[in-house]
C-alpha cells in the first residue's frame, strides 16, 4: 500500500504542495501519493476524521484552516502554539498531531541565502498572522534589535506582549521608523496582494542590507521594486521559504530531509 498524504485548504486548486511533494518523493526515492483536498471551513472536523479513517499518514494545512485546525489536534507542538497556527499534521493513534514548519522554513531559507541575523538590526514590516510564525526563530538567532512595525499600532504591541518571555520585540508604527537603519527588512504584509507597498520612511536599509518578502509571485513585485530602489544587497521572495517549510513537513512524515534546490528551480521555471 502506497502511503497517502494531502494538503487541505479552501480554495486549494492553486496549491503548489502536490508538485513540491511529488518531486521530493522522486528525489528521495520514496513511494507516496499526495493529493489536494478542498475542505470548506464548516467541514473541517468531519474532513479530518474522514481522512484519518481513510488512512492518510500526514496532511499539510493551508488557508483558511491554519488556526482552527489546532483545536482539532490531539496534541500541538510548542512552536505551533507559539505561532498560533498549524501547517503540518502527522497521523497518530486516535487523531492528528499538529506542528508548524513555517518558521523553520523561513529560517532555513535565510541561511540558504547567507542572510545573517545574529547581532544585526532586523525590521519586520507588518504584524499579521504570518509574523507570529517567524518571531521564534528570529529571536533565537539573537539579533541586536528586532522591530515590528505596522499601520495599526496595537498589533505589534500585542506581539511584543505575547513574545516577552522569548525575547524583546519592539513595536512601532511605520512613521516612527524615521531615522532608523536596519540590516534586514522582512515584508510580512499582505499589501503586495493588491499591488501596494506600505508607506515607509526613506533610507531604512543599511549599506549591504538584505530585503526578504514572505510572499512570492505577483504579490512580491511592489516590495521587490522598493528593495531594489533601496539598493539592497539581497532581494529575496518567499518561494524558498515555501519549499523549505514543505521539506520540513516531508521530514516529519518520512524521517528524511529532501533536497530543495531542484524543486525551487522547477517552481521558478514554471
Ligand atoms: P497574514 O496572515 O498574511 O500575516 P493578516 O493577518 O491579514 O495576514 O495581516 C496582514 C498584514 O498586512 C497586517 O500587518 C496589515 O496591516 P494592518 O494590521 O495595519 O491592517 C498589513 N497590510 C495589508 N495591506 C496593507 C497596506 N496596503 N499597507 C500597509 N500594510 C498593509
Amino acid at each position: 500500500m502506497t502511503d497517502r498524504y494531502a494538503v487541505i485548504g479552501h480554495p486549494i486548486a492553486h496549491s503548489k504542495s502536490p508538485l513540491i511533494h511529488a518531486q521530493f518523493a522522486r528525489e528521495t526515492g520514496q513511494d507516496l501519493a499526495y493529493d489536494a483536498v478542498d475542505v470548506e471551513p464548516e467541514m473541517l472536523p468531519f474532513a479530518l476524521r474522514q481522512l484519518h479513517d481513510e488512512g492518510y499518514r500526514g496532511l499539510n494545512v493551508t488557508l483558511p484552516h491554519k488556526t482552527e485546525v489546532a483545536q482539532l489536534c490531539v496534541g500541538v507542538s510548542e512552536r505551533a502554539q507559539q505561532a498560533g497556527a498549524v501547517n503540518t499534521l502527522l497521523r497518530v493513534d486516535g487523531g492528528w498531531q499538529g506542528d508548524n514548519t513555517d518558521g523553520d522554513g523561513f529560517w532555513r531559507d535565510l541561511t540558504r541565502l547567507g542572510i545573517g541575523v545574529a547581532g544585526r538590526r532586523v525590521l519586520i514590516v507588518g504584524a499579521g498572522g504570518a509574523v507570529r510564525g517567524i518571531l521564534g526563530p528570529l529571536l533565537a538567532a539573537r539579533p541586536a534589535l528586532l522591530v515590528v512595525s505596522n499601520r495599526n499600532p496595537w498589533k505589534p504591541e500585542a506581539l511584543a506582549e505575547q513574545f516577552k518571555e522569548v525575547g524583546s520585540v519592539v513595536p512601532r508604527t511605520h512613521l516612527a521608523l524615521k531615522g532608523d537603519r536596519y540590516d534586514l527588512i522582512v515584508n510580512a504584509t499582505s499589501a503586495g496582494l493588491s499591488g501596494a507597498m506600505p508607506r515607509l520612511p526613506g533610507q531604512l536599509l543599511a549599506d549591504g542590507g538584505a530585503c526578504y518578502d514572505l510572499s512570492y509571485g505577483a504579490a512580491f513585485a511592489p516590495f521587490r521594486d522598493w528593495a531594489t530602489a533601496q539598493k539592497a544587497a539581497i532581494v529575496a521572495d518567499g518561494l524558498g521559504m515555501l519549499v523549505e517549510q514543505a521539506a520540513s513537513a516531508f521530514e516529519i512524515w518520512r524521517g528524511v530531509r529532501p533536497p530543495t534546490a531542484g524543486v525551487l528551480q522547477a517552481l521558478r521555471a514554471a
